[in-house]
């Protein structure tokens, strides 16, 4: 929506006293912020009692920040239906999988499944639309607040289970064909009406994984018909605006390449510290990245959602300070902030909107910072903060440009591995977070994409997994002509969670003429060791005894294949270590004649258009990785640590 990037924040003016709301928009505007995110939790101050309205202080904050030359972002506020309407409707809440409502006295704790709420939050987001739709401080809406968040994508309740036997007969239109693609004649589990079905939880062992799947696909299109009621209410209502949501970091449970196809662009909510202190990484990297986030962290995401937004992206929370939410919460490293900000910038965000103005001294996040300390005064971030407004004002920025590598990421991909993970540390996340790192190293551009993208113009294309193959997708890799590296599991189930007849890797035979006939998930200490090129490595967590004619890249220690190609599209049977991803990694971008090995622990690069920015996450000095003679247009050929250099390329 802005012509360049730049800068915004969120803010409660319900939180705080009115007097003090000019002051706080005239100090946004002065640090340079232009994007001001409001209102997504305020539905109890904005319907007090049912029916009864007070927009009077909406309609005052909105014109002092418009005065001010802000631009609000306004949230629908259905992440905290009030107690009155829980109270009213306790049908609403939404139900663990133990089968308990959740209670009120947080937030998120509605069913997407309700009826009730459903048109509960249809009502308020027109009457929200309604009101400011057309105001001319208004210009964009964010839906609800993290879908999702607190394990709430599912729900056990009632109206869900109504809601899935609806979604089943659909599906399936007979019983028996659902019996026959959930293979019910096992364990004497099939049904003879709908009605009999009930959700997969409070089972005495492993409800039916197909069961799984489908319930799982079932709440992620919950979700999506949730949303999508907003933004047709709010696109009659406002014209011209544009409308987001803020997805989650590390979060799978709901596809969000679906949800956003009806938004106009999608925006996530960066907390690099607290994702790396959750993520799966060795300890000595956990400390080692413990005030500056995984370098890997934030740009995942960014390539991500820039995907699910089709090219466009915001960050709509962007941390600035310490959090509260992981198990240790230190300070970012000075310079972070700014460095984050950048980041996000260099692949492709149009606005980072930091979270939050100031840092709330009362309930349950009174101890995340927030670009001001409680009583208001300037904290670190509001600094840094500043410093990237004056720094963008000077640098115009070109267009970002399609990638180079594609990587594919699969939600289904996620379920799948999660409901049945076989290996308890075959987590779908953390192997697209391996490999997406070995990827950087190579110091180009990743798109991360859905299956069924056309990939033809990419250099080279990577697929951690992709247990279920949809013929869109297996057309998409039978276009393609440049190196393909297929991870372990790919093909192995069908669409309704079986072993393909022609066992896996299913139709990805059809690219690489191989059969996997035994799996094997190993425990940490038990592993094989695999020969690639002149070196062992070790395979762990996951190995795969392939039959095929094909050469193999890499063999185990008895000569069997562990990595095999069919011209340039490779199939790899392991999980391999870091070191060992890398080789591989090498070996594939080789084919598609890349450079490899041009970026350094510690170093990433990104190109936006013809700039190229260099981001330093470790504490040392280092040598930008450029040509002499290049032209700077931020920093220089010495980059110090937790700073950037930008020049063109
Ligand atoms: C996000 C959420 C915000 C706030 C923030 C704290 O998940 O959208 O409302 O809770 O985390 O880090």
């Amino acid at each position: 929506m802005p012509d360049q990037p730049t800068l915004g924040v969120c803010y409660y003016p319900e939180h705080w006293n009115r007097s003090d709301w000019p002051d706080d928009a005239r100090r946004m505007r002065d640090i340079g912020i232009q994007f001001v995110r409001i209102g997504e939790f305020a539905w109890s101050v904005l319907e007090p009692e049912p029916g009864v309205f007070e927009w009077a202080w909406l309609d005052e904050a909105i014109d002092t920040l418009a005065g001010a030359g802000l631009k609000v972002i306004l949230g629908t506020p259905t992440a905290t239906p009030p107690k009155w309407l829980v109270d009213r409707f306790p049908e609403i809440l939404q139900v663990d999988r133990e089968g308990r409502s959740r209670r009120f006295g947080s937030r998120r704790h509605y069913c997407f499944s309700s009826p009730v709420y459903r048109t509960e939050s249809r009502r308020i987001t027109r009457a929200l639309a309604d009101r400011y739709g057309r105001h001319p401080g208004v210009a964009g809406w964010q839906t609800d607040n993290e879908y999702g968040c607190h394990d709430t994508v599912l729900s056990y309740s009632p109206a869900a289970r109504d809601g899935f036997r609806r979604f089943l007969a659909d599906r399936y239109g007979t019983i028996d064909a659902l019996n026959e693609a959930w293979g019910n004649r096992f364990w004497s589990m099939p049904y003879r009406h709908w009605d009999e079905i009930d959700l997969p939880n409070l089972t005495v062992t492993e409800a039916n994984p197909s069961h799984w799947l489908d319930f799982r696909r079932f709440g992620s299109s919950e979700v999506d018909a949730f949303n999508r009621e907003q933004v047709a209410i709010i696109r009659e209502l406002s014209p011209g605006r544009e409308i987001t949501h803020n997805f989650m970091g590390r979060f799978v449970d709901l596809d969000a390449f679906a949800t956003a196809a009806p938004l106009d662009f999608a925006s996530w909510d960066s907390y690099p510290l607290g994702f790396t202190e959750q993520a799966d990484l060795p300890e000595e990297v956990k400390l080692r990245y413990a005030r500056t986030g995984h370098p890997d962290m934030a740009a995942l995401h960014h390539d991500l959602f820039r995907g699910a937004g089709r090219g466009r992206f915001w960050v709509m929370e962007q941390q600035p300070g310490p959090v509260n939410w992981a198990n240790w919460n230190p300070g970012p490293q000075p310079g972070m902030v700014r460095l984050w900000t950048w980041e996000a910038i260099a692949h492709g965000a149009e606005v980072v909107s930091y979270f939050r103005w100031r840092q709330a001294p009362f309930a349950q996040e009174q101890m995340h910072a927030g670009l001001n300390l409680p009583n208001g005064s300037p904290d670190v971030g509001s600094t840094e903060a500043a410093q990237v407004a004056a720094e963008l004002a000077a640098l115009p920025l070109p267009a970002n440009e399609p990638g180079d590598l594609a990587l594919v990421f699969d939600y289904e991909a996620a379920w799948v591995t999660d409901i049945q993970p076989q290996g308890a540390d075959f987590v779908y996340f953390d192997l697209v977070y391996r490999w997406y790192t070995a990827l950087r190293r190579l110091g180009l551009n990743v798109d991360v994409v859905p299956p069924g993208t056309a990939l033809n113009g990419y250099r080279a294309v990577f697929v951690p997994t992709l247990p279920i193959l949809r013929e869109t997708a297996v057309a998409a890799f039978e276009t393609y002509t440049g190196p393909i590296l297929f991870g372990p599991r790919s093909g192995s189930k069908t669409a309704t969670f079986q072993i393909p007849d022609e066992l896996p890797p299913g139709p990805l035979a059809r690219l690489l003429p191989l059969r996997v006939n035994r799996v094997e998930s190993l425990r940490p200490g038990l592993e094989r060791g695999v020969r690639l090129g002149n070196r062992l490595y070790p395979a762990r967590r996951w190995v795969e005894h392939l039959e095929t004619d094909l050469a193999a890249a890499a063999t185990y220690a008895d000569g069997s294949p562990a990595l095999v190609a069919k011209g340039d599209r490779f199939y790899l049977g392991f999980w391999p270590d870091r070191t060992c991803l890398n080789a591989i990694v090498d070996l594939v971008a080789g084919r598609a004649g890349l450079d490899t090995e041009r970026v350094t622990e510690g170093l990433r690069i990104r190109r936006r258009g013809n700039l190229c920015f260099c981001f330093n996450y470790g504490p040392d000095d280092v040598d930008a990785p450029v040509l002499a003679g290049a032209e700077f247009v931020l920093g220089g050929s010495h980059i110090p640590p937790f700073d950037l250099a930008v020049w063109r390329c």
